[in-house]
């Protein structure tokens, strides 16, 4: 049978999008190598204009295989190919790629992977002069949106005791300088049975910890297959907080505009709710905010921060900041720095604006000069790390339950883990201790990361 290997670019989603893959390519019996694959799958990000030519450079090294060896099959995928002109240049540049399918057919890929074997063999190999010389791809077929959502599909997880859970696919926010709603369609909620089932089957095989993943999860709204209800986020929170065997509850993305008060009072309520949670807010100033399109103004997200600091006491607060937005004048950027320093955030994500065309924003006229954004970028990487390193030092002499990865991969001997609160933890332990969640008392602290050593309970 043959070997394949996934390349995965982009967020979480598309991380669990290769699982997925993976799962269902182990199925048909295909297996995972990284040497010397017959089968590279490759899965596109769209975000920002870097993983756009990420992807077309290692299109650019696989051609070479290719040309040695006309067997060797490319598939490519994920959000670059919901987008007309990405598929366009494919065509026109890269027409020897074999399959190419979109993020609402994944599940399709193995037939099509069929497929394209079969046509091969009626058609007969490609000779390095077709490879060069090819007009269209063996196979593709990609899909706008649709509404259903397939379920059941088997997942390769890449750990045995955590997992990523779906919730709901797509986002209706359009925020002016993302491109999401357009490669991921629209918003589309799992019924919560459907959910409840796969984490009780991830928890029965041994997962202790789900991270439900949406663009949005605040607002899922799921339709009971019992009675026809719709439950909420907070809803099914509630549900997977009774489940048996499992221990750590996650999610991500939350959008601020739609956190209830009802889920901040769900921290203190269920307990396997980690006291974690990741808000984007993109920019300190009401007036850029306003221009991306994001629905709350500066001092509404302040004052979400100031509930839940005070209903969730200990609760660590990570952020995503867009820099040098479209107009973003130099007053309004200080906005940025001024709200970083004072919600001093346990960690950040910070990008430079990158015009995605399709969107809004990249068609706006006043785009700051990628110098300004730069040196907006560095002041505030700063700060932001400034923030996280005195969060980090308030953990010291602290005593964490620490779920256990894996072994560190430059220390040997040494372990990482991560807090209820998502901090990454190293500390010296034996590798049987994986999976298991342990405690662990903090000795020492840096930007990044903490350093402790195991206690008994
Ligand atoms: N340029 C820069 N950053 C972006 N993000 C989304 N779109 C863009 C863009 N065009 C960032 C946002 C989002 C994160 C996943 O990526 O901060 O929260
Ligand atoms: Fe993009 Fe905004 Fe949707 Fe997040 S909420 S995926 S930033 S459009």
């Amino acid at each position: 049978m043959k070997s394949y290997q996934i390349i995965t670019f982009g967020c979480q989603m598309n991380e669990h999008d290769s699982e997925v893959i993976s799962g269902m390519l182990t199925q048909r019996g295909y297996t995972e190598t990284e040497q010397n694959p017959d089968i590279v799958i490759i899965n596109t990000c769209s975000i920002r204009e870097n993983a756009d030519k990420r992807f077309f450079g290692t299109l650019g090294q696989l051609k070479k295989v290719k040309i040695a060896n006309p067997d060797f099959a490319v598939c490519v995928c994920g959000c670059m190919m919901q987008q007309e002109h990405i598929t366009k240049k494919l065509r026109q540049s890269y027409p020897w790629v074999d399959v190419v399918f979109g993020t609402h057919n994944i599940h399709e890929f193995p037939d099509m992977l069929e497929e394209m074997f079969e046509r091969r063999a009626a058609e007969g190999e490609w000779t390095v002069k077709q490879v060069r010389s090819s007009k269209e791809f063996r196979v593709d077929r990609i899909y706008e949106d649709r509404d259903e959502i397939v379920e059941g599909l088997p997942a390769k997880r890449l750990f045995g005791h955590k997992s990523f859970v779906n919730i709901m696919y797509g986002c209706n926010n359009f925020c002016t300088y993302c491109i999401v709603p357009y490669t991921r369609g629209r918003e589309k909620s799992r019924h919560p049975e459907d959910i409840l089932d796969e984490v009780r089957g991830l928890a029965a095989d041994g997962v202790k910890e789900v991270t439900l993943l949406g663009q949005n999860v605040n607002s899922y709204r799921g339709k009971s297959k019992a009675d026809g209800k719709t439950w909420d986020f907070t809803d099914l929170i509630y549900a997977l907080n009774e489940l048996e065997g499992l221990e750590r509850i996650r999610f991500m993305t939350s959008h601020p505009k739609d956190l209830s008060d009802r889920l901040i009072e769900a921290f203190g309520k269920c307990e396997k709710l980690c006291n974690y949670i990741h808000r984007p807010v993109q920019s300190g100033s009401s007036s850029v905010l306003k221009r991306m399109n994001r629905k709350y103004t500066r001092e509404q997200y302040l004052e979400l921060v100031r509930k839940l600091r005070e209903t969730v006491p200990g609760i660590a607060i990570s952020t995503d900041i867009i820099v040098g937005f479209p107009g973003e004048t130099e007053e309004e950027f200080e906005e940025t720095l001024s709200l970083a320093k004072e919600v001093c955030y346990d960690s950040a994500f910070t990008f430079l604006y990158s015009p995605r065309q399709g969107t809004p924003a990249a068609e706006y006229e006043d785009q700051i000069p990628e110098e300004v954004k730069h040196e907006r970028f560095n002041r505030l990487v700063d700060i932001m790390n400034e923030g996280s390193k005195s969060r980090n030092a308030a953990y010291v002499g602290r005593v964490c339950r620490v779920l256990v990865d894996g072994p560190d991969k430059k220390e040997s001997g040494i372990l990482n883990g991560r807090t209820e609160e998502f901090k990454l933890v190293d500390f010296e332990g034996p590798e049987e201790l994986v999976g298991q969640i342990i405690n662990v008392k903090i000795t020492s602290s840096n930007t990044f990361s903490l350093r402790g050593e195991i206690v008994n309970d």
